[in-house]
């Protein structure tokens, strides 16, 4: 079917107008418009960035390297980033149907493994908003596109507890939800109630509560393989209390605070002393590339951990009792290999955590954080039966 540019254009201005309450009552038009995307030879709606350039970026052969904490110097076909949560039908609908497409946080928990020839999606959409308010209990909406540590230093600043324990963890709101983001004590699901998405199986705008999030260790409904990339998130609704206390429960802040009187810290107290233990064992995404931890702690069966404990020699080995087994910090194993401190070319295992791979001169490239990470997993495998998994994402 031949489609003239300008029948194109009043399209779309027609179809940017419809606002998120009216989108479910015009997907007919929607379905109609989809299939004239699907005809063209282009990826993309050539004709996005000129129509809605104020709220939808569109740039083609696009640089990475910021987007991902990594620095991986590496491209996407076409980048797209949206400030309104009621763009996200328009803009899914503007792709070709057979194009890949991935919707990124601020990158700091993936690896892009090469250039990326699909579509890379980006929300820049902001906002923290009080939606219920109680001497107990404060609900706040939060934009997806919003930074995670914002918003952290938000609620401290108004005297709101709990979040303070995920302070300094980089990444943004949405990816809070999908990867259920966790540190010091804290995961972002015990403060998380709703998260607020598209669907664009059923095309539809949809509220999950969280209990139908499926939150796990750095696990949700919205990273399970059949769901992948079904949701996309615009806002998420964190219940923070504003008679709070702190959660003292991982030791290393516990033994900060053991002294003092806990009735009288507030969060920021808190807040400054995880960036200390963070300072004191992380590297700064911003000087030293990396995506975090690289692995997830492994959970092993007691038989397992019975059988490493007599070949280690029944050294005292950290680990934490959980629902189906017992987990061992992938950080010991790491560094009982020797890997802690080890640089090929231009990737490292840093000295102060080996759980991450760091990238310090900003020259790495995929195949050597690859190679890198095989020679890890293997020498774990070999020496404790266990095989690791990456926690940061290979796109
Ligand atoms: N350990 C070592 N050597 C080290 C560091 C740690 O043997 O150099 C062992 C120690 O036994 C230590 C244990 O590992 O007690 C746990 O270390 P740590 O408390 O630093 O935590 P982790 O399990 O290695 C997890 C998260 C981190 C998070 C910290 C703190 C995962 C995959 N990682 O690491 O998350 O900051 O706990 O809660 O769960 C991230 O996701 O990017 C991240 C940094």
């Amino acid at each position: 079917m031949l489609i003239s540019d300008s029948k194109i254009s009043i399209f779309i201005s027609h179809s940017a107008r419809i606002s998120e309450k009216l989108f479910n009552e015009s997907k007919s038009t929607w379905h109609f418009f989809t299939k004239f995307v699907d005809e063209l030879q282009q990826p993309v709606l050539p004709l996005l960035s000129k129509h809605l350039k104020k709220m939808i970026t569109t740039t083609d052969n696009y640089d990475l390297t910021k987007h991902n904490t990594f620095a991986m110097r590496v491209k996407c076909g076409v980048f797209m980033e949206y400030t309104k949560a009621e763009d996200i039908p328009f803009i899914l609908s503007s792709i070709r149907k057979d194009v890949e497409r991935f919707h990124i946080g601020a990158g700091s928990d993936l690896l892009f493994t090469g250039d990326y020839p699909g579509v890379i999606l980006h929300s820049a959409i902001k906002g923290m908003e009080i939606i219920s308010e109680s001497p107990q209990e404060v609900i706040v909406r939060v934009g997806a596109g919003e930074s995670m540590d914002d918003f952290v230093i938000w609620a401290a600043d108004r005297g709101l507890w709990g979040i303070e324990n995920l302070s300094g963890i980089p990444g943004e709101v949405g990816a809070s939800a999908v990867q259920n983001v966790g540190a010091y004590g804290a995961e972002a699901c015990d403060s998380i109630v709703a998260v607020h998405a598209f669907d664009e199986v059923e095309q539809e705008f949809v509220t999950f509560q969280k209990d139908e999030c499926m939150f796990g260790y750095r696990d949700s409904i919205f990273k399970q393989p059949d769901e992948k990339g079904r949701y996309i998130i615009h806002a998420v609704d964190y219940s923070l209390s504003p008679s709070g206390c702190p959660n003292l429960s991982y030791p290393a802040l516990k033994k900060i605070f053991e002294e003092k009187d806990c009735t009288s810290l507030s969060p920021h107290d808190i807040r400054k002393a995880i960036i200390g233990i963070r300072d004191s064992k992380l590297p700064d995404p911003a000087e030293v590339p990396s995506a975090g931890s690289f692995f997830k702690n492994p959970i092993v069966t007691p038989e397992h951990f019975e059988q490493i404990c007599r070949s280690e020699g029944n050294t005292d080995i950290p680990h934490y009792t959980v629902d189906n087994g017992l987990k061992i910090p992938a950080a010991w194993m790491i560094e009982r290999c020797g890997w802690k401190g080890y640089s090929d070319g231009n990737v490292a295992v840093w000295h102060l955590q080996p759980l991450v791979i760091v990238n310090p001169e900003k020259k790495a490239s995929p195949e050597e954080v690859i190679k890198l990470e095989n020679k890890i997993i293997e020498s774990v495998n070999a020496r404790f039966g266990i095989t690791l998994s990456p926690e940061v994402e290979h796109i």
